[in-house]
């Protein structure tokens, strides 16, 4: 990796990786690892995924790109896709690149839906990494701290004086950028009173709510889009990682309502790539394939096994503290006086010993366990046996 600027704040632990297929990479001595960050949780139909690149390759050969002013029917086609799991009976779509691309795309959006000069989003919520919705500057954005409401008992419906809205003048607020579960990288679902409540203030005041769901969107929690988890009916939703399956496509979708209002602003956002057909025709499959074989359900009764067996071993050792999420958006977090350094290891004995891709969160004592959603059971099974072990060893 000589030639590689190496930016992103993690550290390289295969730098020989050759193929890879379903829940596995391989190495170039052929040596198969167990994926269960799935990438960067962009691959929910697993690596390589033969229906997909299928549709990849014939697309390819057909047109890639178009350019601003042309359009191909495929786009229409995935677009119809899109809003159908979304649930936006005729709403309207954009496809994108990245996840930060889409998740900015909406902020533009909810700016222009409102003149009120504020956004809002949880304290811990990532949104990006760039633009208005990377940084978040405090003269755009109020982040609500929602660090109280772990311990609080109203978790379905909250006391509109409760002190955890004091920084938030919703009068200000043009929009709510809820990502649902992610919470920079610890797997906090914010409870269903809070969010109700927040999109409530907001939407009474003909402010509008973006889900991202960059991470928890295309199944990854059991559902298609975590929002659904909640009693909201969002205006906007933002969606990349898994709606390629490995491929840099996102989308946003939106209410007929917020496209109307959009279109009679005369909002403007352009990139080259825009609608490209290669993009769509990759998201279009991705949402047939997983509808077939209803994804988000699998990953909700394999995700359910998963946590189940992880909260056994948590009563085996007490360093497990809790085991959070739902679906395959699932995190181990040990006791907060387990050195940093334990957990690394931890992850790296998984790594170099059961060959299991794992993630640690840097500066957490957390691992994170996101898999391809086609995980079998077996698969589960190998990951326990391999973690119970690792334990074992690490506490004797
Ligand atoms: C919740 C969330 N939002 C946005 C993003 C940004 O997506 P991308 O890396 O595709 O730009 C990420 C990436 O990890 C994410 O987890």
């Amino acid at each position: 990796m000589k030639h590689i600027l190496w930016s992103i704040g993690h550290e390289l632990k295969l730098d020989r990786i050759e193929k890879a297929s379903g829940c596995y990479v391989y190495d170039s001595s052929g040596q198969a690892f167990l994926d269960l960050e799935s990438g960067v949780w962009c691959t929910p139909l697993g690596h390589c995924h033969p229906e997909v690149v299928q549709a990849m390759e014939t697309q390819a050969r057909t047109i890639c790109h178009t350019g601003y002013c042309y359009a191909h029917p495929v786009i229409e086609q995935a677009s119809e896709q899109i809003l159908d799991i979304a649930g936006f009976e005729n709403g309207k779509s954009v496809f994108l690149c990245s996840g930060s691309e889409a998740v900015e795309f909406g902020v533009k959006a909810l700016k222009s839906l409102s003149d009120k000069p504020m956004l809002l989003t949880l304290h811990d919520s990532f949104l990006g990494s760039y633009g208005s919705s990377g940084t978040k500057p405090e003269t755009e954005w109020t982040l609500l701290n929602w660090e109280p409401c772990q311990n609080c008992d109203h978790t379905d419906a909250c006391h509109p004086a409760c002190p955890v809205f004091d920084a938030v003048d919703f009068d200000r607020i043009s929009g709510f950028v809820f990502e649902p579960g992610s919470a920079s990288g610890l797997v906090r679902f914010p409870p269903n009173g809070l969010i109700r409540t927040i999109a409530q203030q907001v939407k009474e005041r003909d402010g509008h709510v973006q889900v991202n769901e960059i991470t928890t969107g295309m199944g990854r929690s059991g559902k298609w889009f975590g929002f659904q988890h909640y009693d909201i009916q969002p205006d906007i939703v933002s969606m990349g990682k898994g709606l390629g399956n490995g491929y840099p496509v996102s989308a946003i979708a939106m209410t007929k309502e917020a496209a109307g209002r959009l279109e009679a602003n005369r909002f403007y956002y352009s990139q080259s790539h825009q609608n490209d057909p290669l993009g769509a025709a990759v998201a279009a499959e991705v949402i047939r394939v997983m509808k077939r074989v209803t994804l988000p359900e699998q990953a909700r009764s394999m995700g359910q096994y998963l946590k189940t067996r992880l909260e056994d071993l948590g009563e085996k050792f007490p360093v497990i503290r809790d085991i959070r999420g739902k679906g395959l958006i699932l995190s181990i977090s040990f006791d907060s006086r387990t050195p940093d350094d334990w957990v690394v290891r931890l992850a790296e004995r998984l790594l170099n010993t059961h060959r299991i891709i794992t993630a640690k969160r840097p500066g957490h004592p957390v691992i994170r366990i996101d898999p391809p959603l086609v995980i079998t059971r077996d698969q589960i099974d190998h990951f326990l046996e391999a973690l119970d072990q690792c334990l074992a060893e690490m506490a004797s």
